[in-house]
């Protein structure tokens, strides 16, 4: 694929969706869909960055995802500990930084909140593009911290109620992104189950029927293509290609 000729997305958000049902149709158990999906994502994130997409922001658990059974829970507990190790690894070797979305409390067990500081840890001084997990992630839960901490900082006159803009709104957020261009998700579901909504405003929303264990590379690449096909007007009308 020729990528200098295609219209290169600054940052791709993808929803992870689709591990139980790939498991389910191959008669495996729910966890070993994500074991799939998450060793899935290693690869994929390799071929992303490639692109040259420079922010990758993935769906890995919700907010709303300990609502599963505790076994499931569990499973995905451990398996992240593995796993946002053999990323950091392979992102730092990238020189991409690795860097978490969502809650860090309780019912995260400590060790794993461990990781993911030392995750950021590893790569922090990475400067070729950004992976942001969102795990134990809810945008309203993103939005309802942001309130909190600019009412924070205006009490402690760190700011005036009129500093507020939209710009500095993502600067309160759990990662000071850029906003998202193009937003995947897997597995055919139309609907963005509390994703970055603040971010995801003006995203092109692409929605493939692949489980994500089977969404590789070549997967991303005809995403890519579609990307390209879009005509992004932001309101506006895109004269250019109106008078071609
Ligand atoms: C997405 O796959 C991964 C996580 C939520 C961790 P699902 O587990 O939601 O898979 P389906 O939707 O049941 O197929
Ligand atoms: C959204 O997927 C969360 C993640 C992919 C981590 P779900 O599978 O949990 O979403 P719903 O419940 O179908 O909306
Ligand atoms: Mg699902």
């Amino acid at each position: 694929m020729d990528y200098s000729k295609m219209k290169i997305p600054n940052h791709v958000a993808i929803i992870l969706d689709g591990n139980g049902r790939w498991a389910q149709e191959r008669g495996l158990t729910r966890s070993e869909g994500h074991q799939e999906g998450f060793n899935n994502l290693l690869n994929l994130v390799e071929h992303v960055f490639k692109t040259g997409v420079k922010v990758l922001s993935v769906y890995a658990f919700s907010t709303e995802n300990f609502k599963r059974s505790k076994e499931e829970v569990d499973f995905l507990m451990e398996l992240f500990k593995t796993k946002f190790r053999d990323y950091a690894e392979k992102l730092k070797d990238s020189n991409i930084k690795l860097v978490f979305s969502g809650s860090r409390k309780s019912p995260v067990d400590a060790d794993l909140i461990n990781i993911i500081n030392e995750c950021e840890d590893m790569t922090k001084d990475c400067t070729d593009g950004i992976m942001n997990v969102c795990f134990n992630y809810g945008a309203h839960l993103e939005i309802t911290e942001a309130f909190k901490k600019m009412h924070q900082d205006i009490i402690n006159n760190k700011m005036s109620v009129d500093d507020i803009d939209e710009d500095m709104v993502y600067h309160y957020l759990f990662q000071d992104l850029p906003p998202i261009d193009f937003l995947i998700r897997t597995s055919g579901e139309l609907r963005l189950s509390n994703f970055m909504l603040y971010q995801a405003s003006y995203a092109e929303l692409y929605f493939p029927k692949t489980y994500f264990p089977d969404f590789d590379g070549k997967e991303f690449d005809k995403a890519l293509l579609e990307y390209t096909r879009r005509d992004r007007r932001f309101g506006g009308i895109n004269y250019e290609a109106k008078n071609s």
